[in-house]
């Protein structure tokens, strides 16, 4: 199998994929996609009352990804919807959304058209095992549910938005069982992927783990 410019990052909530994903972005230069915002903006729009259909030429037409620094921004029609995209509400719906085949499909081609033969890091739950099988490198980041949960708790509270701890943990343990026991790409390690448990690891840890196996692969 040709293996193309891509790395791959799956895994559960809060495993801390986007970080790790920004930050190899930022440091070689690549490309980004964030797959799980195309789901919480399938449910952002559906909630608009558009349909499958409609939502995939929405945010094509209409939804713009501004990368700065360490950040990632999204905007429909010019307003920034980043911090509604990221409530544990939309997190949630778009969580319920996922298991449906039309909804998988709406988004299949916008994710592919993210890779233009340059460098590119996808992070999601199936960018290993469906979108970009033919990745060069794949990355199954987890972590303990306890741990991830203190993670969401800290970002949600930097974000200045309201956190109850014990419907937090609730809420991310029935998004893996959603995401890991749905019949359509469910959330699973790529054969091929490197498996990295970072519950007792800090991002910087995890950093250097990924920067060696890039630099084997890429450089
Ligand atoms: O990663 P994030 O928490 O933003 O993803 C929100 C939801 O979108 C996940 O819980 C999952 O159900 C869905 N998703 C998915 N496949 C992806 C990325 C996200 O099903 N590649």
């Amino acid at each position: 199998m040709k293996r193309i410019n891509v790395i791959t990052i799956d895994g559960p909530s809060a495993s801390g994929k986007g970080a790790l994903a920004r930050g190899i972005a930022d440091s070689f230069g690549f490309n980004l996609l964030d797959s799980g915002v195309l789901y919480r903006l399938f449910a952002f729009l559906y909630e608009l009352s558009f349909t499958s259909d409609e939502i995939a030429n929405q945010i094509k037409k209409h939804v713009e990804f501004i990368k700065s620094e360490d950040k990632l921004s999204i905007r429909y029609k010019k307003n920034d919807i980043t911090t509604e995209l990221r409530s544990e509400i939309l997190a949630k719906l778009a969580s319920e959304h996922s298991s449906k085949k039309e909804v998988r499909n709406a988004l299949y081609d916008i994710q592919r058209n993210f890779y233009n033969g340059e460098g590119l890091v996808a992070d999601g739950r199936d960018m290993g095992t469906v979108v970009f099988r033919d990745a060069k490198l794949k990355i199954f980041l987890t972590a303990s549910s306890e741990e991830r949960a203190k993670r969401r708790f800290l970002e949600l509270q930097n974000r200045g938005q309201e956190v109850n701890m014990p419907a937090l943990i609730a809420d991310i343990e029935k998004r893996d069982l959603n995401d890991s026991s749905r019949e359509l790409s469910p959330l699973l390690p790529a054969e091929d992927a490197h498996i990295i448990d970072s519950s007792e690891m800090s991002l910087e840890e995890v950093f250097s783990f990924t920067e060696n196996l890039i630099k084997k692969e890429f450089i």
